[in-house]
């Protein structure tokens, strides 16, 4: 299969030496982007700025901004089979970038504009034969809000997770994985590399694109 996948933070520069952006640090698209290439898929990585070293085999696509991550992802997702979109996008970015380091000493009022939603984009694009997987971290209500945005974003799939997984993870926090057929599955206390694999194997060609193993029956669409 072709895998597009993204990963990391994205910045939002102010001006050449400032940005705004979120601790993600890419780990678990990085794994599931090796974890793929091991598998013998076509692995290509849109990535925003993370220490993370590209994995062997992968072909890794670097981005700053929202806005060049958009582009890299619709550019490309036509050729993929399945999009995996890990990467905390930021939701904003400031409305002017000044050419120039900012020298303000005052209290002052940055105005910020929204980014557009990469995977809404996407799913203007989507052929029937194309699988997309969202994340969500979420600090309330996380079974609630993911079905909320698998609807939204249109999504097959999306993993939700408590802030304890932010950054490098921990195995205490809660994961769930909820399918557009209203199936999920809990996989709290899942490490980072076991979340990686298992996902993989949610990928099928054989028609049916994805579908969850082991599953709870949630209740229709
Ligand atoms: N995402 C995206 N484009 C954005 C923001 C998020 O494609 N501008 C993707 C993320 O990569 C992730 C999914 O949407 O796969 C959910 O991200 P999240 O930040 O939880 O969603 P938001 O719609 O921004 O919701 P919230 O208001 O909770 O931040």
């Amino acid at each position: 299969m072709n895998i597009l996948i993204t990963a990391g933070p994205t910045r939002e520069f102010l001006d050449p030496v400032r940005f705004i952006s979120n601790p993600a640090t890419g780990t678990l698209g990085y794994l599931i982007a090796a974890k793929a290439a091991l598998l013998g898929h076509s692995v290509t990585l849109v990535t925003g700025p993370t220490f993370l070293k590209i994995p062997d085999g992968v072909i890794a696509v670097r981005v700053t901004g929202a806005l060049e991550m958009r582009d890299e992802v619709l550019n490309r997702f036509p050729f993929a089979d399945a999009l995996i979109m890990t990467a905390a996008v930021s939701d904003w970015r400031p409305v002017q970038r000044f050419s120039e380091k900012l020298k303000l000493k005052k209290p002052w009022n940055l105005k910020l504009i929204p980014n557009p939603d990469i995977l809404k984009a996407v799913a203007r694009i989507k052929r029937k034969n194309q699988v997309v997987i969202g994340f969500a971290l979420e600090t309330e209500s996380l079974v609630e809000n993911g079905w909320k945005k698998l609807k939204e974003k249109k999504l097959d799939m999306i993993v939700v997770n408590d802030l304890y997984n932010f950054g490098q993870g921990n195995t205490n926090s809660a994961i769930f994985i909820l399918h557009r057929d209203g199936t999920m599955k809990d996989c709290t206390g899942f490490s980072k590399a076991r979340l990686a694999s298992y996902l993989l194997t949610l990928l099928d060609r054989s028609g049916n694109p994805i579908y969850l193993t082991v599953c709870k029956k949630k209740g229709g669409k």
